[in-house]
């Protein structure tokens, strides 16, 4: 496995009550650090295993046969392109990121590539250069105006003819909700909307690839996604990856709300109770 590091994006960071955020100027709001990273791998598993699989477009076969090109756009600590490497060597996989949370894992040295870059800044491939784009939870990190405009006609650009796309989002409208995930739901969707971003991007994928007119035989799946401990250990975790992304949040979050410290860390405490009184859960969505 290679690193490349744009020198212009290194140690671009500010940290704000102990968390580590890129400083300059995405509109990615989650922080940058191990606590992140932790929550990423976590998440990853927790995904792959309510999905059964790490991707539903119809390669298995031609990944495991041939040595197809796979490029995952926002590859976070990589956590999905080292399992899709290790799972099909034959192929050639490159991740690309704005932030460096790469892994330095011995075993995919051969066949994947880090790449750390803004992709707003257009991806640095030739046209018709894989096989298969994958991008997953990018939800805040466009405003919907570059999702049509940049990242749409970018992975359309690099995917060969008769290639595919897969995108996977979750919706930040949680079914079932109580009064708590609303208020904060609410509040942090105000804030990304002044950045431009639409939280609820997740419903919109589908207009957008059909709108870009490059897309063809788009299929959309959805799962039920419960959260809390009401509905068993999966979702118990997918409980605590939000807390902790909520946790991540803290130091944006806690001013818009108008609480101190101590009172945003009971009002994630009290969610925990809140989903299981509600039976909360929400739609993922892969395209
Ligand atoms: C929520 S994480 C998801 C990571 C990974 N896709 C996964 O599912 O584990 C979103 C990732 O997108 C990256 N990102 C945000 N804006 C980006 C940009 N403009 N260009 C490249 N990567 C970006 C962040 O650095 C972060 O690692």
């Amino acid at each position: 496995m290679e690193k490349f590091q744009d020198e212009s994006l290194f140690e671009s960071y500010v940290i704000i009550d102990g968390r580590k955020f890129i400083s300059h100027g995405a509109t990615y709001p989650f922080p940058s650090d191990e606590i992140e990273a932790n929550r990423l791998n976590n998440r990853h598993f927790r995904i792959r295993w309510i999905w059964k699989e790490n991707f539903a477009a119809p390669i298995k076969e031609k990944l495991a046969a041939d040595k197809m090109t796979v490029l995952d756009i926002g590859c976070g600590t990589g956590a999905w392109i080292v399992d899709m490497a290790k799972e099909y060597p034959r192929s050639s996989f490159v991740g690309v990121d704005l932030i460096n949370l790469f892994p330095g894992e011995e075993e995919t040295k051969k066949n994947l590539l880090f790449l750390q870059m803004n992709v707003l800044d257009r991806l640095p491939f030739d046209d018709g250069s894989f096989d298969f784009v994958h991008q997953r939870d990018l939800m805040h990190a466009y405003t919907e105006t570059q999702w049509q405009t940049i990242v749409i006609p970018e992975i359309a650009r690099v995917t060969k003819s008769g290639g595919y796309c897969e995108f996977y989002e979750e919706s930040d409208k949680w079914e079932d909700q109580g009064p708590i995930y609303e208020n904060i739901s609410n509040t942090f969707s105000c804030i990304m909307a002044t950045k431009g971003v639409n939280s609820s991007i997740a419903t919109r994928i589908e207009e957008f690839l059909k709108e870009n007119g490059q897309f063809t035989d788009i299929k959309v799946l959805v799962e039920r996604m419960p959260v809390g401990s009401y509905a068993g250990r999966i979702a118990e975790l997918t409980l605590e990856n939000t807390l902790n992304e909520l946790a991540g949040l803290k130091p944006i979050l806690k001013a818009p709300l108008g609480v101190t410290d101590q009172e945003f860390d009971n009002m994630i405490g009290e969610l925990r109770k809140e989903c299981d009184e509600c039976k909360t859960w929400f739609k993922a969505y892969r395209y």
